[in-house]
């Protein structure tokens, strides 16, 4: 069990490195169970979903080494995990389904996990595995796939990343030519499109709304370096906007935060895109209307820390959600502190410019345990902020670590203590 202790703090300044982004590194490494060969992925974040997706991959008869940051796959001969709790506990479990079945021609897997942000329904993930030519079963939790793919015209009814990745990888071995319409476009999508090309696929249109894929007889090992995790820097840029301070968030590609970078400059802040990175100064103080979206709408992880953004603005701020149905639990926290923010029909309506007063916090799922954090850096005297389940270190790597390094007044406390 962990929890923070978070001080008010002074304005953040300095440089901090963004780590490789967790949503890509994760359908990569998942990549690894579709050849025989080592797959290696450079700079892998250590993270705590990083380590369940390990445990997944070793329970599939992949051998899994770490050596530093470097993380090798080498899946010999895959096979459905025998655990399926582990899957309930990581939502991108289910992306190992498409890789097993192109590889073996069955599996079986218990339903994923993951945050409490909504149902997380896999339906899209089924319907393109069945337009492949997959038989599909429902034993109770666990869905029994089987059959050999051939490639396919696929409708995704949303654009969801999950699906899109996990048909892509699927594709990759089908007989023939698959077509995935109405696509996510994120850039986690398209990094995995680039291992995956890289591991000899032939994937083309990733990024755009439609994917093409030419499946071939087998694939093999690659060595691949991930792209910088948007979510991170954009947590990182936020920090700073609320501290009135400046930062440059080392490593952030400033096209993949493109809508979060002008939503933050309307609040009055400065940025400036410079090749190693993005740096942020000056203070937040105009309010904003947001609305999440598919990419490159604005992204429905950011939308949490901006809400404490909205909190330090001047006025009332509207954040829209319109991609999960359940994530604005970090407003009844944060109402713990003196926020005033009322939410209905999916819209939350921030006063900002109010005085927040430490208190405790808990919090409740990752990207609202990353809001309640920065938060606490804002709120005068101290906070704590308990993560029973270890929300934060799911997604983050030593964002504590990070923010400190930047002046900011956080530790981890031992719960004993
Ligand atoms: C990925 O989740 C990310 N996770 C999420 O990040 C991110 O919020 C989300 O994409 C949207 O960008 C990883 O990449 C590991 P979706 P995913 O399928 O793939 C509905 C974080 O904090 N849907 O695009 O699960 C679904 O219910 C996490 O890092 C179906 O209806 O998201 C949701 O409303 C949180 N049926 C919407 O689509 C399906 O079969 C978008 O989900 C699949 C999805």
């Amino acid at each position: 069990m962990a929890s923070y202790l978070i001080r008010h703090s002074p304005r953040l300044s300095g440089e901090v490195e963004v780590s490789a982004a967790k949503n890509a590194v994760l359908p990569i490494l998942a990549a690894g169970l579709l050849t025989e060969d080592p797959l290696i992925v450079r700079q892998v974040p250590h993270i705590t979903d990083v380590e369940m997706l390990l445990q997944i991959l070793r329970d599939c008869g992949a051998e899994v080494s770490r050596s530093g940051s470097d993380v090798s796959v080498c899946a010999m001969q895959p096979q459905s995990p025998h655990h399926e709790e582990t899957m309930r506990r990581l939502r991108a479990s289910i992306l190992i389904l498409g890789p097993i079945l192109a590889r073996t021609g069955s599996a079986c897997v218990g339903l994923p996990g993951g945050c409490a942000i909504g149902q997380r329904p896999i339906d899209l993930h089924m319907k393109g595995l069945q337009a492949l030519g997959a038989q599909v079963h429902a034993v109770g939790g666990m869905r029994q796939l089987s059959g050999r793919l051939t490639g396919a015209r696929i409708y995704l009814d949303l654009p969801s990343v999950g699906a899109t990745e996990n048909l892509m990888m699927a594709a990759t071995l089908a007989q023939g030519d698959t077509t995935i319409e109405n696509a996510a476009k994120e850039p986690e999508v398209v990094d995995l499109a680039n291992c995956l090309n890289l591991m000899g696929a032939r994937i083309a249109g990733a990024g755009t709304g439609t994917v093409t894929v030419h499946g071939v007889e087998r694939l093999h090992g690659a060595v691949y370096h991930p792209i910088p995790d948007r979510v991170e820097a954009g947590t990182l840029l936020c920090a700073s906007a609320i501290t009135e301070g400046s930062v440059l968030v080392r490593g952030a590609c400033a096209e993949h935060v493109r809508s979060l970078l002008f939503k933050l400059q309307e609040t009055g802040v400065g940025i400036r895109e410079t090749p190693c990175g993005i740096r942020l100064s000056g203070t937040a103080i105009a309010p904003f209307e947001l609305r999440t979206l598919a990419y490159p709408g604005f992204p429905t992880d950011m939308q949490a820390p901006m809400t404490v953004v909205a909190l330090k603005c001047h006025g009332q701020s509207l954040l829209q959600e319109t991609v999960f149905e359940n994530r604005f639990m970090h407003v009844a926290e944060l109402a713990r502190l003196g926020a005033r923010i009322r939410v209905e029909n999916n819209v939350a309506m921030v006063d900002g410019g109010t005085e927040l007063k430490g208190g405790v916090l808990k919090s409740t799922d990752l990207r609202a345990g990353a809001a309640m954090m920065l938060a606490g850096l804002i709120a005068t005297g101290e906070t704590i902020l308990q993560d029973p389940s270890g929300h934060i270190e799911r997604g983050y790597q030593d964002l504590p670590e990070k923010l400190r390094s930047l002046g900011a007044d956080i530790e981890k406390i031992d719960d004993r203590a």
